[in-house]
């Protein structure tokens, strides 16, 4: 495994060409093992990995707590390489409900002091809005993460699953580093507007979901049970017949794989990193067995034949199903 680098936009750091997304090491996935999911972002940082994500909500405060433990338990050299990506503003209740988000100034710094505060650290690499507060302006969220990176708080802003024109005045605002947004081999709604605006404005996208939450990583099956903490007990690509249609593409790209001697989940990954020097994808991994395999796709090199051949078994909208419910569906920009 060779690790490269890639640039996150034209006003950001260079970071791993692969970042590592750590919110299914204690939310939304079912249950995690804490010194497995430390011991991955460990390896993770042996291996070249220098993005870590999270966001402030995901087991609220846990999953933070988590990635300050790792960082404080790992090598000095290792520790300081790390880079940690902050997502904040979505509001939960005690019994886990989704209650909306709250992009207000005011709030913005509570929700740093926080984070800080968990991570153990006396900076945010970068920091994010989860998704848009349709309560307050974009400019005067930005503005706030501005002010947190003049106080030394925050290094770089990024922005997390909004549409072109929000990319446009969060930019007219501020610096943004990267949009961090779901796209994968069955998520390709960026193409259309997205990417051209980010790549007309030197926006950087970490890409999320590159295996669709494990649905198109090889690994998954029909007759799994989830319990019902896990999202994707309730996300529509993984119910009945969106199912059973969803895990036949991957049978699809199982031949492909299989042709070129590697593993489904690298193929889409690769497939991913294969879409531009401007996509860092996060991959989910939570143990070190499946981040092996993970960081295994940076050493597939796909040709024009291996994309169009993954295209054919994998059409852009043969994804049966949304990707989030409804619910959540409404908070996504289009
Ligand atoms: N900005 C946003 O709105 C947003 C939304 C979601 C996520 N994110 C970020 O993006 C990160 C990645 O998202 P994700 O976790 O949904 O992505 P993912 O990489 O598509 O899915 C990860 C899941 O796939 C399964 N999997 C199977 N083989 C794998 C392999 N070789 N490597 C890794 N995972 C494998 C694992 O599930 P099992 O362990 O159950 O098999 C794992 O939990 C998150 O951790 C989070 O930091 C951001």
């Amino acid at each position: 495994m060779t690790m490269h680098t890639r640039s996150l936009g034209t006003t950001g750091p260079q970071v791993s060409a692969l970042g590592l997304g750590c919110m299914g090491m204690t939310a939304l996935y079912g249950d995690a093992d804490p010194s497995e999911s430390i011991a991955t972002v460990h390896a993770a940082l042996e291996a070249g990995v220098t993005l870590l994500d999270t966001g402030d909500f995901y087991g609220m405060g846990s999953n933070e707590l988590l990635i300050g433990e790792a960082l404080r338990t790992a090598p000095p050299a290792r520790r300081e390489q790390a880079l940690v990506s902050v997502k904040f503003g979505a509001l939960r209740d005690p019994a886990g409900n989704w209650t909306g988000y709250d992009g207000r100034p005011a709030a913005v710094k509570n929700f740093a002091a926080y984070s800080l505060q968990r991570l153990g650290v006396d900076h945010i690499d970068v920091y994010r809005l989860a998704r848009l507060d349709p309560a307050v302006p974009i400019e005067e969220t930005v503005g706030a993460v501005a002010e947190l990176v003049e106080q030394g708080y925050v290094r770089h802003i990024g922005l997390s699953e909004v549409g072109a024109d929000t990319i446009r005045r969060a930019a007219a605002t501020a610096p943004i580093t990267d949009l961090q947004i779901e796209y994968s081999l069955i998520s390709r709604g960026i193409e259309r507007a997205v990417l051209p605006t980010t790549r007309e404005l030197g926006i950087a996208i970490t890409a999320y979901g590159v295996l669709s939450r494990g649905l198109i990583s090889g690994h998954f099956s029909a007759d799994r049970q989830l319990p019902a903490t896990d999202f994707r007990a309730h996300a529509p690509r993984f119910q009945g017949e969106n199912l059973r249609h969803n895990l036949g593409l991957v049978e699809e790209l199982r031949k492909i794989a299989e042709h070129k001697g590697v593993s489904v989940a690298q193929i889409a990954i690769a497939w991913v990193l294969a879409q531009g020097r401007d996509i860092v994808p996060l991959v989910g991994a939570r143990t070190r067995e499946r981040l092996a395999e993970s960081l295994g796709a940076l050493d597939v090199t796909l040709d024009a034949a291996d994309l169009a051949a993954i295209e054919r078994a994998v059409p852009p909208t043969a994804a049966a199903g949304d990707r989030y419910p409804a619910a959540q569906m409404a908070h996504l920009e289009p």
